[in-house]
């Protein structure tokens, strides 16, 4: 198309919507990766978008977000969890390629929407799972995968941070599940794949909170299975632990940035140690990723199959509907 071809000769012009924590993160980042380049921003409040596009020095501040989408090839979508649906699929109708925070929706059914919606138009959307992209995340993957651990037999993923206000604390779609489950639930889906046949959840919600703060989410496959913590204002090791019928992959915290990985076994003379760079806040490798798939015309990642995005947004939906509440 006319339009892949401009995208093709020159740089790709990215609109953010949102001016939050993760946007300023995000335009730090993309000045890392080549050919792209953040361009516009459309916020909420009129402030708000004007400030940061001139703290950030960006060469449109849009009042509305028809103005934004007209005058960019790509949007990244980084605004509350509840929002990501409706911003993403108003880029995706005008012809535009998104990336999208994590969670991108809080159920299957709008996940699932908006990747057939892509399909439809022809442009790529990527949910933005900046682990999935990395290379020490994708390298332990392989080594799981590979057969050197034997059969994955369970996978334990925990991650937790202190937060006592703001957004994930307050309202419907707050809580540790919707703020964090898409990490350990990632390592669960690349590790295990899509086929569970149950989910349990238990979600710690104290007196006088108005979310979760604590969540586990058990999840049974055929022959193997998985635990997701997540804690919002509760502190646990952040580690991620790969069990296998010939030895086990350790993960160190922070695991969703994987640096460091070792496959263990019986005999801890034969562990084996690998080394990898998780550059800056790790933004670069989905933008990358993102960027990439634009310019050949790709509209399936490996690193994070539309599928796979469906299914972690089935298990969070799952997870939040049927939780056993404890105080
Ligand atoms: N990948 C990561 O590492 C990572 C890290 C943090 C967050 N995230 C994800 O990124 C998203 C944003 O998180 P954040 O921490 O950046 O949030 P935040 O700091 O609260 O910023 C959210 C931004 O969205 C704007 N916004 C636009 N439309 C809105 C609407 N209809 N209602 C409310 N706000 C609206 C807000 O506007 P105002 O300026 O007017 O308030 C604000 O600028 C979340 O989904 C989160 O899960 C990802």
């Amino acid at each position: 198309s006319t339009q892949l071809r401009n995208e093709t000769a020159g740089v790709l012009r990215i609109g953010i919507a949102g001016a939050g924590r993760i946007a300023a993160r995000f335009v730090a980042e993309a000045r890392y990766v080549s050919g792209v380049s953040v361009e516009a921003v459309h916020s909420r409040t009129w402030e708000r978008t004007k400030e940061f596009a001139d703290r950030h020095e960006l060469e449109w501040a849009n009042q509305s977000y028809e103005d934004l989408l007209g005058h960019v090839d790509a949007v990244y979508v980084a605004t509350p969890h509840d929002t990501h649906y409706d911003y993403a699929k108003r880029a995706i109708e005008a012809g535009l390629h998104v990336l999208c925070e994590k969670p991108m929706t809080l159920s299957r059914a709008q996940t699932s929407e908006l990747f057939e919606l892509a399909a439809s138009r022809g442009v790529v959307l990527l949910e933005a799972v900046k682990t999935a992209f990395s290379p020490g995340f994708q390298r332990m993957v392989a080594v799981a995968r590979s057969g050197s651990i034997g059969q994955v037999r369970s996978v334990d993923a925990t991650f937790t941070k202190l937060v006592d206000s703001g957004r994930e604390m307050v309202g419907a779609d707050g809580g540790s599940i919707s703020e964090l489950a898409t990490y350990p639930l990632l390592a669960a889906v690349k590790l295990l794949g899509l086929g569970f046949t149950d989910l349990q959840t238990v979600s710690l919600r104290p007196p006088g909170s108005e979310v979760e703060v604590f969540s586990r989410i058990d999840l049974t496959y055929p022959h193997a299975v998985a635990s997701a913590r997540t804690g919002l204002g509760v502190k646990a090791e952040g580690d991620l632990v790969v069990a296998g019928s010939a030895g086990y992959i350790y993960v160190p915290a922070p695991w969703w940035l994987t640096e460091y990985f070792e496959a263990r076994f019986e005999d801890s003379r034969k562990s084996k140690k690998y080394y990898y760079k998780f550059d800056g806040d790790g933004l670069r490798y989905e933008l990358a990723e993102f960027a990439s798939m634009i310019r050949s015309g790709t509209s399936e990642s490996f690193k994070l199959r539309p599928a796979e995005s469906i299914a972690i947004a089935d298990m969070i939906e799952r997870a939040r509907a049927s939780a056993t509440i404890i105080r």
